[in-house]
């Protein structure tokens, strides 16, 4: 199944926020089919699929559980959720490419699990000179998420500490942003919070070394 004419609408919107302002946060954005079946796949999981997700390399686990806590479960194209997910992501990436020559390469992404008391401190998703993670898309799998639940994105700017934006992991909600450029933490969250995750890479290769695959 390929991507809508409403698709592609959203794929050009996102386009232009991103290319203005580097990042886009955009409600009731994930189309309501595709919402759905992944908010049953991530809550249909077992708990064995999940595993809690490291942060670089030498970080230990005590490190690792003061800075998020967590739990994902990578997504393939293995389900007909994870299929529609990435055929979706792929649309996105096309136009990104297309509309902004970002040049990005491959996609990749998780289910993530934050039970009650779970947070992520602020982080970057890439580091400036490592030419890995170029665009960070999160999507939210949580309807009727309320002010009181806690659980919400906050996202800095790059330098100074008062957020720029602060957003509800609600059902739909999609956002996107230039993954070195934007630190961000997710807030303790009162309830069961579900997420997606996602970063498109650029091909770095060189004589060595073939991104992703290495
Ligand atoms: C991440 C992340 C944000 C969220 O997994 O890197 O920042 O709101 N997730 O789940
Ligand atoms: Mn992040």
């Amino acid at each position: 199944m390929g991507n809508t004419a409403s698709d592609s609408r959203l794929f050009d919107q996102i386009a232009d926020e991103v290319y203005q302002h580097g990042i886009c946060v955009l409600r009731n954005a994930l189309p309501e089919t595709l919402s759905a079946a992944l908010a049953a796949e991530v809550r249909g999981l077992p708990e064995h699929r999940f595993s809690r997700a490291g942060i670089g390399r030498q970080a230990d686990h005590q490190n690792i559980e003061a800075i998020r806590r967590d739990e994902i479960c990578w997504i393939d194209s293995s389900t007909a959720a994870g299929q529609a997910w990435l055929v979706w992501a792929d649309g996105l990436k096309q136009a990104l490419n297309r509309r902004l020559f970002l040049g990005l390469f491959s996609f990749e992404s998780h289910y993530a699990h934050y039970c009650p008391g779970d947070y992520y401190k602020v982080h970057l998703d890439a580091f400036r000179g490592q030419q890995n993670r170029v665009l960070t898309v999160v999507t939210y799998l949580n309807p009727d998420w309320s002010d009181s639940d806690g659980g919400e994105l906050l996202v800095y700017p790059e330098k100074g500490r008062t957020p720029l934006l602060k957003v509800q992991p609600e059902y739909g909600t999609v956002v996107i942003f230039l993954s070195e450029e934007f630190p961000h933490e997710v807030l303790p969250t009162m309830t069961d919070r579900y997420s997606i995750a996602g970063w498109y890479r650029i091909n770095s290769s060189d004589s060595n070394r073939v991104d992703p695959e290495s």
